[in-house]
């Protein structure tokens, strides 16, 4: 529950004596929030906050973004010390628990993690029905969901022993299905999950390796991609966790909740930037083609977005974009990758841009799309599954959201309210009567 009262704010309805007194909540960090339950019951309107920009939908301990200042926490630690010090396996259980956990605890999270990693057999039958050429996130979309029909039956998700299944199962499976979606597109097959390897060793290892001999898993490349699953793991109230509290507020199954989620990260504003910043970088081509491009973004009609720029949050640099920037370099350099002609254009484009007061004045910084796609490609990664790779690390953020909203006891079904600008009330015209 957020903090008691700190104060309140008064709204007076012109023209009338009619005003109410709201109180003001204060959390751990960040700004006051008005409560304006009651503002309906007491002065008869609503607020109007299309996209949710200035409205708290919950009250949440997970993670903390402070977008003026550039800083990220999961549970009060930054993202920074997060990054350097920990790793994606040991920040799911934070991120799930709230606290950092001892040897035995992160012990056996991880042995419950990896007993969940295998899929029932008859799921690979869900991906024979998709075109081999169909994108990785509607396999997803589909697959994750269907697990919701192999995981029905003792679904009380109001019994923690069931929830905590659950997040196992899922945070397990997810690189599965996600590995499996991308050997199904290439016509290879399904590689089993091994219980010797860590989170992201595992996922490489069945993205990568073949039957056919022996494949060893980079620790270059499993670091890089535990750096990437760990910047992407969690943010707050975003549009794919949203998605997935709005849906799990009404008691729904959890696989489809986390389905839904996938679902909303897939569109371009959000998740589906990574892909899209590499298709831009591609289609600049060079950077002497870079202030045309930047022409075409400043021209409203030209409906061109720098992607991989702005955010609704962070109005300074995002954190995660500086991590994944230096990663970039540090990858690189491990691969032994001297030149890579993307990384430098995606820095002169960086250097152009915020420079240039459009950019500026609306301040609008590099975000987490920016680079992770540059050391994805570098990793040999194809750019349809970088969205993918977001949902995989995302799992464990909705998974942690999904259960603190559960077990929230003010938890009630999300009902937003609008505003009408439709037909006022009129009787029905028989068709032989209308125009
Ligand atoms: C993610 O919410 C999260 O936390 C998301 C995320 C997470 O971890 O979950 O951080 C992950 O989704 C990162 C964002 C990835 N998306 C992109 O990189 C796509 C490009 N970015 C834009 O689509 C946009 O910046 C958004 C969607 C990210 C933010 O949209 P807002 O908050 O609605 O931005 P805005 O429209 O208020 O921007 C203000 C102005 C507008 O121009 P004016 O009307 O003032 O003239 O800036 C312009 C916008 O048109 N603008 C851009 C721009 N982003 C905003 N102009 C050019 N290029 C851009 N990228």
């Amino acid at each position: 529950m957020s903090n008691p009262a700190t104060g309140s704010v008064t709204l007076t309805l012109d023209g009338s004596n009619r005003s109410v007194s709201l109180p003001l909540l204060g959390g751990t960090l960040g700004p006051q929030v008005a409560d304006i339950r009651k503002l309906y019951n007491e002065l008869g309107i609503f607020t109007f906050d299309p996209g949710y920009g200035g409205t708290a939908a919950c009250d949440s301990k997970i993670t903390y973004i402070d977008g003026d200042e550039g800083v990220l926490l999961y549970r009060g630690y930054p993202i920074e010390q997060l990054a350097e010090q920990s790793d994606f396996i040991e920040i799911a259980y934070l991120l799930m628990n709230g606290e950092l956990p001892n040897a035995a605890e992160l012990k056996a999270f991880e042995t419950g993690v990896t007993r969940h990693t295998m899929l029932h057999e008859q799921i690979r039958n869900f991906f024979q029905g998709f075109r081999r050429d169909a994108h990785p996130m509607a396999v997803m979309c589909g697959v994750v969901g269907a697990l919701a029909a192999f995981y029905h039956d003792n679904l009380d998700i109001h019994d923690p022993e069931v929830r905590r299944i659950a997040a196992f199962r899922l945070i397990a499976k997810v690189p599965t299905i996600a590995a499996w979606a991308y050997k199904y597109a290439i016509g290879q097959p399904f590689v089993y999950p091994r219980n010797d390897l860590g989170y992201a060793a595992n996922f490489l290892y069945m993205l990568n390796s073949v039957p056919a001999e022996p494949y060893e898993v980079s620790p270059i490349l499993a670091r890089a991609m535990d750096r990437i699953l760990v910047l992407h793991a969690d943010h707050e109230q975003n549009a794919s966790t949203s998605t997935v509290r709005l849906a799990g507020s009404t008691g729904a199954n959890p696989f489809a909740c986390i389905a839904a989620g996938i679902a909303a990260l897939w569109g371009p504003a959000h998740g589906g930037a990574n892909e899209a910043v590499l298709k831009m970088l591609g289609e600049i081509g060079h950077a002497d083609n870079i202030p045309a491009f930047i022409a075409k973004v400043k021209d409203k009609n030209s409906d061109v977005k720098l992607m991989g720029f702005g955010h609704r949050v962070y109005k300074n640099f995002d954190p995660r974009a500086k991590i994944m920037k230096e990663t970039c370099h540090e990858v690189l350099g491990e691969l032994g990758i001297k030149d890579e002609p993307l990384l430098d254009l995606a820095m002169e484009l960086e250097r152009i841009a915020l420079t240039d007061d459009y950019f500026i004045s609306r301040k609008l910084y590099p975000n987490v799309d920016f680079y992770s796609g540059i050391i994805l490609k570098a990793m040999g990664i194809p750019t349809s599954m970088f969205t993918v790779i977001f949902a995989v690390a995302r799992t464990v953020g909705w998974v942690s959201q999904w259960k603190e909203m559960i077990e929230d006891p003010s938890q009630r079904i999300g009902r937003p309210r609008q505003i009408y600008t439709g037909a006022a009330t009129r009787d029905f015209v028989p068709i032989d009567k209308r125009g």
